[in-house]
């Protein structure tokens, strides 16, 4: 491709953005929530269950040695889409959340002790919360947070010497956050974290799908991402980790193809991935991811990176310029989405007004209730960005905000 994608003519391969909501043309602005999806991928879909649909690792017939031939090859692809050394280290999930709960229930029984400390940052989606304050309660270990200055939604590092005490066990944080749009500085935190001996996780839900994501570089023990946010299919994740942790877990699920044998008292596990892949997978969610992942890297994620940050670029200065708004994360470096609030103007009222002119943005508490309850909101309104989305649309969606503003007097 050369070296400016044709970013309209993309566009026209995602059927479901040409039409008409409220009969305005849509605006799909919440990129962040949930990615829509390319021909390619669809077509991967149906061409699966047109041909190829068996089940996996279990028959001896064509028609499964090809659906396990489409399933292995997705997880190789993963690993390279990630730079993983090894296949053996991509278990496909239901999502970024299962991926965390993996990780939180199988590391976490086996390394947390009373007294043990869990290190989140503040500005955590409640999936890298909630399955750390649950492992937490059930092992006596605590959790603590590296807090995040303010509206800027940075993180606060100059903490951070102070909490790595050496009690804490894992660092797990997010790569980019989906309510500030903050790049987090997660190689340099996971090389302090790992100088320490901590066993590190980072959430890449927004960034997988956004930017060249290298786990090798990034430093991390463990790499979380959704299928469905990248272009793929809903109900498909990956959680990446480092082979020799994987192998030393326990299980996360019981039942078939995760066993070596079984008797009536007592079973024997596979090694990674099998190990934490009981039961029939889903098997047309990797299928789909494969294609995802080719289509987003024949575009390459550093042209959508560049692309994705101009328009948040561009939509942020064009709102900065409303009296009385504001705007909540980086004013630079920011990741492809903007987060704000009109004065005395609920969010939910932002996101239903814009609705009718046919602009989809997302409103409430993005899933981070403790970071809006720190910043003094209940939620915000959010617009997210994807390479399909244009400069002429970011003018469609300040134009409405102005309508908005003007309904509310302002
Ligand atoms: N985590 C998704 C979002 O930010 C659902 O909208």
């Amino acid at each position: 491709m050369s070296s400016s994608p044709d970013w309209l003519a993309l566009r026209k391969d995602f059927p479901i953005l040409d039409q008409k909501v409220h009969g305005r043309p849509l605006v799909y602005l919440d990129n962040a929530a949930t990615s829509q999806k390319p021909r390619a991928v669809i077509e991967a879909l149906v061409r699966y269950y047109e041909r190829d649909n068996a089940n996996v690792h279990r028959g001896l017939h064509e028609l499964s040695n090809r659906a396990t031939n489409h399933f292995e090859a997705a997880r190789a692809r993963a690993a390279k889409f990630i730079n993983a050394p090894s296949a053996d280290e991509i278990i496909f999930t239901r999502g970024t959340t299962e991926g965390i709960n993996l990780v939180a229930q199988t590391w976490g029984m086996k390394h947390l002790k009373p007294g043990d400390v869990i290190l989140l940052t503040e500005m955590e989606h409640h999936s890298n919360m909630v399955p750390w304050q649950m492992i937490a309660e059930r092992t006596g270990a605590r959790v603590a947070y590296l807090p995040v200055t303010g509206d800027d939604g940075l993180l606060d590092l100059s903490q951070l010497d102070s909490l790595l005490t050496p009690q804490v066990k894992m660092l797990a944080l997010v790569h980019i956050s989906n309510s500030m749009g903050t790049v987090n500085p997660v190689e340099a935190l996971c090389a302090r974290a790992r100088k320490k001996g901590i066993t590190t996780l980072v959430d890449g839900a927004q960034s997988a799908g956004h930017l060249p994501v290298d786990v090798q570089a990034i430093g991390c023990d463990f790499f979380v991402f959704s299928g469905h946010k990248i272009c793929g299919p809903t109900g498909i994740g990956i959680l990446w980790g480092r082979q020799e942790i994987l192998n030393s877990l326990p299980p996360y699920q019981g039942g078939g193809e995760m066993i070596l044998t079984v008797g009536y008292d007592r079973a024997e596990f596979k090694q990674s991935p099998q190990r934490f892949e009981a039961g029939t997978p889903d098997i047309s969610g990797p299928i789909g991811l494969h294609a995802a992942m080719d289509y987003l890297d024949a575009i390459g994620r550093d042209k959508i990176w560049k692309h994705d940050q101009e328009l948040a670029g561009y939509a942020y200065e064009k709102l900065s310029a409303f009296k009385g708004i504001r705007l909540f994360g980086p004013k630079q470096d920011r990741a492809g989405l903007v987060s704000f609030l009109l004065q005395d103007v609920h969010a939910h009222d932002v996101v239903t007004l814009a609705d009718r002119a046919g602009v989809a943005l997302r409103g409430g508490h993005h899933c981070t209730q403790p970071l809006m309850h720190k910043l003094g909101v209940e939620s915000t309104a959010r617009a997210s960005f994807y390479f399909y989305n244009t400069r002429a649309e970011v003018d469609v969606f300040i134009e409405v905000i102005g309508e908005i503003r003007k309904f509310f007097g302002q």
